[in-house]
């Protein structure tokens, strides 16, 4: 990623964060949620911090069943993403990711939003809905106004509660395969 891209990235995400005055800038985490699990609370937060670990992000992909990727190949789409959004907990001092999302941009106009997971374990609690209002909420303050996403056909009722709209005025998603 050239220098300027990345600055600009940086820029607009932390421009965000400090502005959302939500972020605990020292952790550059957002606490999301807390649990009760065997009379401990769990808390789960919310991270900008695109540094993901790799592995974590296969185990969480493998627990929903996705096909797995090249590691190379990830870590390339994530470097070269606009915006990368995990959510974990931490348990006696070790994180756990049970959360990701990332969105690529051109910036200006249009974003788009890729490889939505939340670990089965804590699906139905909300976090799915956080972590995509949050996407937004981050998009729409570096005034990106089309936000996209390709829903798998089981998810869609999930994004068009969050305000997604499938074929607006007739326009269609089209893909093109190597064949
Ligand atoms: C889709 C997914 C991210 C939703 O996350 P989640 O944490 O379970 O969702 P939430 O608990 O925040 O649910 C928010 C709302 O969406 C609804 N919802 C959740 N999953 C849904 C689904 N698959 N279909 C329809 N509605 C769904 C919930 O009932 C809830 O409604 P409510 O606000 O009226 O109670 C999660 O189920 C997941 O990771 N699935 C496997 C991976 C996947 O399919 N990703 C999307 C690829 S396009």
């Amino acid at each position: 990623m050239s220098f300027w891209k990345n600055f600009f990235k940086q820029t607009s995400i932390f421009a965000a964060k400090k502005e959302l005055g939500e972020v605990n800038l020292i952790e550059k985490v957002l606490l999301v949620k807390h649990f009760e699990n065997k009379g401990k609370i769990i808390n789960v937060y919310l991270s900008l911090n695109s540094h993901i670990n790799l592995y974590d992000l296969e185990k969480l992909c493998d627990s929903v069943g996705w096909i797995r990727r090249p590691l190379k190949k990830v870590k390339i789409a994530i470097d070269n993403s606009f915006l990368t959004v995990s959510i974990f907990y931490e348990y006696n001092k070790q994180k756990y990711l049970i959360g990701f999302a990332r969105a690529t941009s051109d910036t200006s106009f249009n974003a788009t939003i890729w490889d939505v997971v939340i670990h089965p374990d804590f699906q139905g609690k909300g976090l799915g809905k956080i972590l995509m209002h949050q996407i937004i909420k981050y998009l729409r303050y570096s005034d990106i106004s089309t936000i996209t996403l390709f829903a798998d056909p089981q998810v869609v009722s999930f994004y068009k509660q969050l305000g997604f709209v499938t074929d607006p005025d007739g326009v269609k998603g089209m893909f093109w395969y190597p064949l």
